[in-house]
């Protein structure tokens, strides 16, 4: 047996002066709450390095808040917060993810405004939105929790606008909406891997089954669709955690959980670079995209006691204060993965015209132990006996990655995009 690569991997903290005052188990956890993502798989539905990375991210040039970085901050309890919307609000909230239908009794969670340190984040205006993106397309690639800001946003608009829903499919993972007024579509396109995999056994998909995953080639289920998308929004995080078999030009190259000697276990950190860079050279080659594209980064669980299907849950109803919990192990070894890959890719970027941002959402959540679904989730016909502490409710803290999003939209200012821009189209080679 090789040994667990994420318990070898896991940075060292020493730097840091606060402990979490929450350890949990880094190596079963991310295997485990895999089985949650697979379950939705067909329904809709230390720290200087941390901060060095993050300040440079907002870009573009903004007013006052030029020096601040909006991803860093605390959360603020506000009595008077309202949510955006309701589970009354004409929009879909995906029934694992509807919390107060299914009766969870607290309600604090959704009081909490994210406070940046030398700034204020400002609430969502759903109209201030919909201008920004007046004419363009959004679109929304990655797995379920991208999914989950998705949904978000289109209840966050629902007070202004109510979208067509224009897919082409009825396969929920793939949907298309119009919001006519604004001339705006939103796409959501399942890929929770970013590139291509195939099962090894397709009519024996378990969460245990393992499938074979092209860490060089970028999924076609997006690289045909995003030539005429203008704002991309990334997402990929806890599929890698599962077994696979690693392909580099269509040989095998290793493996990660597949239990075969002869195979070495290269580590999910692998996996996760390889699979982020294929990502940014495919775009970054496609000639056609000029648009605007995020990274929405790493989003944690937080599985306390146990694992999802022996007693661990999540049953926290207040935030962690910043110096009880922040990012580290393997969550932080997944985040400073994509990031570093990330910055190559933005300077890359830079020079052919393609402008990628990051979504840092990755701190403000470490510390929402509380923002998960729990047992308060799952519809009728689900196993309510398996908590998810992966996605998060609605509402609750994940609208306020859409108050980022804005944030950010705003700050690329008036015409981010311009179609007419003449491309640098000199093609980037894999390295
Ligand atoms: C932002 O910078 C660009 C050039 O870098 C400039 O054209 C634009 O006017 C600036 N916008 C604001 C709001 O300062
Ligand atoms: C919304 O939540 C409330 C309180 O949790 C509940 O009483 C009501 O039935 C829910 N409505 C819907 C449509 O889910
Ligand atoms: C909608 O936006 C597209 C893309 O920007 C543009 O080609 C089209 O003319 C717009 N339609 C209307 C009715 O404004
Ligand atoms: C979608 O489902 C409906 C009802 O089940 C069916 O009538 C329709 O043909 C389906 N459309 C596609 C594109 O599969
Ligand atoms: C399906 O996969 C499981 C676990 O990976 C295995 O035990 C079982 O034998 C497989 N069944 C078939 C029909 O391949
Ligand atoms: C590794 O061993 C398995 C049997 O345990 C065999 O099926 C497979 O082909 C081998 N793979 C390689 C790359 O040699
Ligand atoms: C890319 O743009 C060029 C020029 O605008 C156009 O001729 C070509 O059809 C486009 N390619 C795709 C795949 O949309
Ligand atoms: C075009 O992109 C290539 C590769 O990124 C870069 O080396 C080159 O300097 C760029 N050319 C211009 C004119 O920006
Ligand atoms: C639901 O989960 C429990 C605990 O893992 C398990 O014992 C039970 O068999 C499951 N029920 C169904 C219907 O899958």
């Amino acid at each position: 047996m090789k040994p667990n690569p994420i318990e070898l991997s896991i940075p060292t903290t020493n730097g840091n002066l606060h402990k979490p005052l929450v350890t949990s188990n880094h190596f079963i956890l991310p295997v485990i709450t895999l089985a949650l993502l697979i379950s939705v798989h067909l329904y809709i539905g230390n720290f200087s390095d941390l901060r060095l990375i993050s300040t440079a991210t907002p870009a573009g040039n903004s007013t006052d808040d030029a020096k601040c970085n909006i991803f860093q901050g605390t959360w603020v309890f506000d009595d008077e917060k309202e949510t955006y919307y309701t589970n009354e609000t004409k929009c879909i909230i995906d029934d694992r993810q509807n919390c107060m239908k299914y009766g969870r009794p607290d309600t604090d969670f959704m009081k909490w405004r994210w406070k940046p340190d030398k700034c204020e984040l400002p609430e969502f205006d759903a109209v201030e939105f919909l201008e920004a993106v007046r004419g363009k397309s959004l679109a929304f690639i990655g797995d379920s929790v991208g999914r989950n800001q998705m949904q978000s946003l289109v209840c966050m608009l629902a007070s202004e606008a109510y979208p067509i829903d224009v897919s082409y499919t009825n396969d929920t993972r793939f949907r298309r909406w119009e919001f006519p007024t604004y001339n705006f579509t939103l796409i959501a396109i399942w890929s929770p891997l970013l590139v291509k995999t195939r099962d090894q056994n397709p009519t024996n998909f378990t969460r245990n089954s393992i499938m074979n995953l092209y860490l060089d080639e970028a999924d076609d289920t997006w690289t045909s669709q995003i030539e005429n998308i203008d704002i991309i929004i990334f997402s990929a995080g806890q599929w890698f955690f599962r077994p696979f078999v690693y392909y580099e030009k269509g040989e095998i190259v290793g493996c990660h959980f597949c239990n075969q000697e002869n195979l070495t276990d290269l580590t999910v950190y692998y996996a996760y670079q390889k699979a982020f860079e294929t990502t940014f050279t495919t775009l970054l080659n496609l000639q056609n995209f000029t648009g605007l594209a995020f990274l929405r980064t790493f989003s944690p669980q937080h599985f306390e006691n146990g694992d999802y299907n022996n007693g661990g849950n999540c049953v926290r109803t207040r935030p962690f204060e910043k110096e009880e919990m922040h990012l580290d192990g393997y969550k932080l070894q997944m985040y400073l993965t994509q990031v570093n890959e990330f910055k190559v890719a933005q300077n890359e970027g830079e020079k052919k015209g393609v402008k990628l941002r990051l979504l840092d959402t990755s701190d403000a959540m470490i510390m929402r132990p509380d923002g998960h679904p729990n047992h308060y989730g799952h519809p009728a016909s689900d196993n309510k006996s398996f908590p998810d502490c992966v996605h998060w409710c609605m509402p609750g803290p994940v609208d306020t990655w859409n108050e980022f999003l804005l944030e950010m939209l705003k700050m690329e200012g008036d015409g981010f995009i311009q179609r007419s821009t003449q491309r640098n189209t000199t093609k980037l080679n894999l390295r």
